[in-house]
């Protein structure tokens, strides 16, 4: 039986939608983009009441060859297909990310990608900023999924799949790492889908160090494997779980103009006087402070300076937060908005709109030509929580899409 499961969801798998979309913006004078879609699951992964799982996949499924990239989006569901409520699987987060792979080489099975060998796996980061790694994903989204325009507008795309700088004997592959936690009968939802260190009864790393003083939560305490305090003698199920993802994409021709993408963290702290790959120092995760006063409220407000080092037209842009997250605004080096993101909370029980939780952040798709960064400009990036209470391991990101030409 599960081999024929398994059967159905490799057929699911390559199931590729050919459609054609007429493309509807208005300064795409003349031709017409043959959008392609395809739908594609990731390998399984199994909950079960309390459990975070963060699992990475290698060498998922993707459209093959020279491309601009139009969309992606994600979203968790069950056995039957059926999307998963945030309140019983929350998303922390997926992402996405693109490398170079030897021909031939099997990625191990639960490896994190920095312990995959250097001379079989190349990392293509994204254009911007953080240092090494940190942040290097190509899409990206948390439990705002299912709501979250994604699109990359007119006659921009993500060019991928060109094969220039690949070394010989390798290839392009892309990895998923999707990291779920399964709150079913949870003591304390808020307290799990936050990694507090408390609810998983976590002191030490994954490499056994005790944590740093005033650690509370973030994701050192809800590695893959981790489990969050349950009520007394709750009881539920375990339940296979999927990432269904959709990619839309249009072949690459010299009528797409190319985006960069571009990732800024309210964390980064730039030091100017370091050399070139060490400037940033992106923590990723922050910790909001229960504070309340009489001027403020209960308002933590976070900001972060970061040079550009090219400029360009701001095509997209989103910011992500977590819950307890107020808005997040890009700022130009004299001030000027370059764009406001906001969450919206649900309302209710269904898929897409559960209460409590961010099911959706607004964007911004600025007329292009509207909103130019220059050359070194330095950004602002402003992010906004509330703390009545305290959140731990909350982010501050801001996405952006930016093209050199119009
Ligand atoms: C918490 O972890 C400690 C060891 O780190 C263990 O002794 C204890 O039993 C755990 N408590 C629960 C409730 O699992
Ligand atoms: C900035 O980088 C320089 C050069 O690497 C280093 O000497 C200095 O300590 C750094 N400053 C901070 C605040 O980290
Ligand atoms: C009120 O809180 C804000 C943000 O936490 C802080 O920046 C500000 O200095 C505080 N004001 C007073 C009067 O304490």
């Amino acid at each position: 039986m599960a081999r024929c499961f398994q059967g159905w969801v490799f057929l699911l798998a390559v199931l590729v939608l050919a459609l054609s979309t007429p493309c509807s913006h208005a300064h795409l004078k003349h031709k017409k983009f043959k959008t392609k879609t395809g739908v594609y699951l990731s390998p399984k992964f199994v909950l079960e009441p309390g459990l975070s799982s963060s699992k990475y996949f290698y060498n998922v499924h993707f459209p093959k060859g020279h491309i601009a990239l139009k969309n992606f989006n994600a979203e968790v569901i069950d056995e039957e297909g059926n999307s998963s409520p945030l309140h019983e699987v929350y998303v922390h987060h997926w992402i996405v990310e693109r490398y170079y792979a030897r021909k031939g080489y099997v990625e191990p099975e639960q490896q994190l990608p920095q312990q995959l060998s250097e001379s079989d796996v190349i990392w293509l980061r994204n254009s911007g900023m953080c240092q090494n790694g940190a942040l290097g994903q190509y899409f990206g989204l948390g439990s705002e999924t299912r709501k979250t325009a994604t699109d990359v507008p007119g006659h921009y795309g993500i060019e991928v799949g060109d094969g220039e700088g690949v070394p010989d004997g390798f290839e392009e592959r892309w990895m998923l790492n999707v990291h779920a936690i399964d709150t079913r009968g949870v003591e304390y939802d808020l307290g799990c889908t936050e990694c507090r260190c408390d609810m998983y009864n976590v002191s030490r790393d994954q490499s056994g160090q005790p944590l740093p003083a005033g650690y509370t939560g973030g994701l050192t305490c809800c590695p893959d494997g981790a489990k969050c305090r349950l009520k007394q003698g709750f009881d539920g199920e375990k339940k296979n779980h999927y990432l269904r993802y959709t990619v839309k994409w249009v072949d690459w021709s010299e009528s797409v103009v190319p985006v960069k993408v571009y990732i800024l963290d309210v964390t980064d702290r730039m030091n100017h006087s370091a050399p070139t790959g060490a400037k940033h120092n992106c923590l990723v995760e922050y910790d909001v402070e229960k504070s309340c006063n009489a001027t403020n409220g209960c308002l933590d407000n976070k900001w972060a300076k970061i040079t550009m080092p090219t400029g360009g037209h701001v095509i997209y842009g989103v910011a992500h937060l977590h819950r307890g997250g107020l808005g997040s605004t890009l700022h130009g080096e004299d001030g000027r908005v370059l764009c406001s993101s906001t969450p919206i909370y649900g309302k209710g029980k269904e898929a897409g709109n559960e209460a409590g939780y961010v099911v959706a952040m607004t964007t911004c798709y600025p007329w292009p030509g509207s909103v130019k960064i220059k050359d070194g400009e330095t950004l602002t990036v402003v992010s906004n929580y509330e703390s009545t209470q305290l959140h731990s391991g909350v982010m501050g990101l801001f996405y952006i899409l930016v093209a050199e030409t119009l």
